[in-house]
């Protein structure tokens, strides 16, 4: 028999997050600690799944809710979602319950483009995008958010990465990896563009309970009736039940304008047949029940973040912007180094495992890494002190 040949659409998918565990597995067989600060998984660091999550599921399993159900999603759970879309301020012209947020976004991109047309990403950006696109043989074309301004998105350089191949633009916000949010004003700005070029905006608001500046996160899509978003979230992170993968697609806009698409992601969405039947039951009771746990959180969250700012910006060569959302920080290395160069470093010699933020999309060019602040702060505090010291010992 010949070798099997992979396809030329796996060629260029990488994903930074994990591939960098290879180069923590030699340090860990080689009888080296790890301080895990790479993967955006609460329940890994003490945060659990709210009890009448899991109660849930087991209720539906109980109640045989173990056949397929509906492609787009079980009608409780379609209707949970509805209800939270109206009390955000979106009017939704349909609802879609996915694998996880990737599923829906995985959908609305490939319901989206064909082979040579572009979609903008924020850069840094979370690489999902970038290995759907690439899987597509679509382009992730970068636009640039600026560090300077808390990494607000450019709205210039946005319109000028357009061209008559572009399809849509995402926006995450909450960031990941910088843990901004944006301001109405971007926002609208960002529609603005979107209606000039007739675009779909694809906002992921997986973040949007894990606020920790106080202020009210804004809906893209409360913002506009007219222009088409699919808006995103889910279980994984808010509900801290990334496990459960399960998560949601918003579509709003103008019927006339989104009908098309939507039936497209649709027939997709049949050919899966359904996202997992029991733990859809676990949607409404998320969205409608004890938040108490969100509460919880965010408090943890904020002091962790608050150590972490401190921390990495008195590190000589480090540099951060504050964080006011989700649980990622972006730092800046101030020192000439190739940053994937800089992370392995980091991990053979610290055991500290961060990823490197090219990662995350080719700008800015200068070289960051994006760490989780989701580990209590004494493994924080562990992590900075190797930092520190191994900054002392190779730049200072
Ligand atoms: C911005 C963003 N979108 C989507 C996802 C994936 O979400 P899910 O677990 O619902 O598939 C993640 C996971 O880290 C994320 O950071």
């Amino acid at each position: 028999m010949k070798k099997i040949t992979p396809s030329l659409r796996t060629q260029h998918i990488t994903y930074a997050i994990r591939d960098i565990i290879a180069i923590s597995e030699q340090r860990k067989k080689a009888g080296g600690d790890l301080v895990y600060l790479n993967i955006g998984d609460p329940v890994l660091f003490g945060f659990s799944t709210p009890s009448h999550l899991v109660e849930a599921c087991y209720r539906a399993m109980r109640e045989n809710h173990t056949n397929y159900s509906a492609s787009e999603g079980v009608p409780e759970a379609v209707e949970a979602v509805r209800q939270e879309a109206l009390r955000d301020g979106i009017e939704p012209y349909d609802i879609l319950i996915t694998t996880g947020a990737s599923e829906g976004i995985d959908f609305a991109l490939s319901a989206l483009v064909n082979r040579g047309e572009n979609v903008l990403v924020p850069s840094p950006g979370y690489p999902l995008y970038n290995a759907l696109l690439a899987r597509l043989l679509g382009e992730a074309r970068p636009y640039r958010l600026d560090e300077e301004k808390n990494w607000e998105p450019d709205i210039e350089h946005i319109e000028r990465q357009i061209d008559d191949k572009t399809k849509g633009i995402v926006v995450i916000n909450p960031n990941n990896p910088t843990g901004a949010i944006y301001s109405e004003k971007t926002l609208r700005a960002i529609i603005a563009v979107a209606k000039r070029h007739d675009l779909v905006i694809l906002s992921d608001e997986i973040y949007n309970k894990l606020i920790l500046n106080g202020q009210p996160h804004i809906p893209l899509a409360s913002l506009d009736r007219e222009v088409p978003v699919m808006t995103f979230n889910g279980l994984s992170k808010n509900y801290l039940a990334p496990g459960f993968r399960i998560g949601w697609a918003i579509a709003s806009g103008l019927p006339e304008l989104v009908g098309d698409y939507v039936e497209a992601m649709k027939k997709l969405a049949r050919a899966r047949l359904c996202a997992s039947h029991p733990k859809q039951f676990a949607i409404s009771v998320a969205l409608n029940g004890d938040h108490s746990h969100i509460l919880e959180t965010v408090e943890k969250l904020r002091r962790r973040r608050d150590l972490t700012v401190e921390r990495l910006n008195e590190i000589p060569g480090i540099s951060c912007q504050r964080p006011n959302g989700a649980f990622y920080a972006f730092p800046r290395i101030e020192v000439d180094v190739n940053d994937e160069d800089f992370v392995k470093d980091l991990i053979r010699e610290t055991g500290v495992v961060v990823v490197h933020g090219s990662g995350f999309g080719p700008l800015p060019a200068s070289p960051h890494f994006r760490m989780v602040f989701l580990p209590e702060e004494k493994a924080l505090n562990e992590a900075f002190d190797r930092i520190d010291a191994y900054m002392r010992r190779h730049f200072i």
